[in-house]
């Protein structure tokens, strides 16, 4: 089974390609320690490409994150690109960094529809017996590797449909509650417990996450989302099958309404069963309309954030994760689904395209204080 080796962790002193000799993080208030101050884990979603290339992308995470998510490098496409061929040499960048800057790291995702190496859906179709072992020997190998290094996975990603009349751009077809996906057809979903159970099984200490999206709005559609995933949470208990944690995703739309009572009712539901709420993908889509200038483009983004992750934070939400630091590397300017199409980039992040601290950086430094 690998271990720190398959990390590429083996031995004392593995630092990531462009780290210098002895660098520490340099003396200051980032987000990550202003989070810490009031017993808040705050940190980012980060690329091992870039932490290994790029000094000005790996200072800002230095700087700022206190706990590390793989963008890409802990999926099936990147760790299992071939069946029973693994590859822990992304993932292994991503934890030499963090074990070099003393960052926490986190797993994003042992089961989803999207990211999957081109061998996995025929194998999955092939029936249940052979999803079932696929799926073992995925978790077996990763959670076997990881283990020193990984404590908390999104075990299962993405699992609810989006409910019809949703604004989201995808439209998922649904089987009653839950996505349709290669799981679905292969196992029902019955995947979702199992998964669970062989991360459980696998490693007793791990905490085991359900991540979605589309969960925090005031809209008809989040709430019947809300519902549908305090229902799942209900029925995994019940069935004593081990969960810990929800991931709130929050890639946030300004266009959406939002109204604090209802998120909070909603994690305050999932807090009294015994399981943990986490901001873990905090992004934001500016609307169709932009205010005149970056200033007022800021600003509405900053008090966005400010009321939603105040609001989580109030409700007992203690993990605020963003999905990457930086307007410049962000999926909401690569990828074509949500880039915006008037020439403008979407400023959902803590910082600028130039690694500046911006509006919502100072929005989620009031947050934390205020928590
Ligand atoms: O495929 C190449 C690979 O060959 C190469 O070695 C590697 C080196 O960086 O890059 C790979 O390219 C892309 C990868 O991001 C790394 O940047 C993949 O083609 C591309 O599909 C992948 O996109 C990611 C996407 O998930 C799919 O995995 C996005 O960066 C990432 O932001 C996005 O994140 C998702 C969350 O996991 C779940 N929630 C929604 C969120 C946004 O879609």
């Amino acid at each position: 089974m690998l271990g720190l080796a398959g990390l590429g962790l083996a031995g004392c002193g593995t630092r990531a390609r462009g780290q210098q000799p002895g660098m520490v993080a340099p003396a200051g208030d980032g987000l990550g320690e202003l989070a810490r101050a009031r017993g808040i884990t705050f940190g980012s979603a980060v690329q091992a490409e870039l932490l290994g290339r790029d000094p000005l992308y790996a200072a800002a995470v230095t700087t700022e994150a206190q706990l590390l998510v793989p963008e890409w490098e802990a999926k099936w496409e990147a760790l299992q690109p071939r069946e029973g061929e693994f590859d822990f040499g992304p993932l292994g960048g991503v934890a030499s960094f963090a074990q070099a800057q003393r960052k926490q790291l986190r797993g994003h995702a042992l089961v989803w529809h999207k990211a999957m190496p081109d061998w996995l859906p025929p194998a999955l179709a092939e029936g249940p017996a052979r999803a079932r072992a696929v799926l073992a020997a995925h978790i077996d190998a990763v959670l076997g590797a990881t283990q020193p290094v990984i404590r908390d996975w999104d075990v299962v990603n993405e699992v609810l449909a989006n409910p019809p009349g949703s604004r989201f751009t995808e439209q998922t077809p649904a089987r009653g509650v839950f996505r349709d996906s290669p799981w679905l057809r292969a196992l029902g979903p019955e995947y979702i417990e199992l998964a669970l159970r062989l991360a459980r099984q696998r490693d007793p200490t791990l905490r085991l996450t359900i991540n979605d999206y589309g969960l925090e709005g005031d809209t008809p559609w989040a709430e019947q989302k809300r519902q549908a995933m305090l229902a799942l949470v209900r029925a995994l208990l019940a069935a004593r099958c081990p969960v810990d944690a929800v991931g709130l995703q929050a890639h946030l739309q300004l266009d959406e309404p939002f109204r604090p009572e209802p998120l909070a009712g909603f994690i305050q539901s999932l807090r009294s069963l015994g399981i943990a709420v986490l901001i873990t993908e905090l992004d934001v889509r500016e609307g169709a309309r932009l205010p005149p200038g970056l200033e007022a483009r800021d600003a509405a983004v900053a008090a966005y954030v400010q009321q939603v992750v105040g609001t989580a934070l109030a409700a007992g939400c203690r993990t605020v994760l963003t999905w990457g630091l930086s307007d410049r590397d962000s999926w909401l300017v690569q990828d074509p689904d949500v880039a915006r199409r008037d020439g403008q980039q979407h400023r959902g992040h803590p910082l600028d395209a130039e690694f500046r601290r911006k509006a919502m950086w100072q929005a989620l430094a009031l947050s934390f204080a205020g928590a």
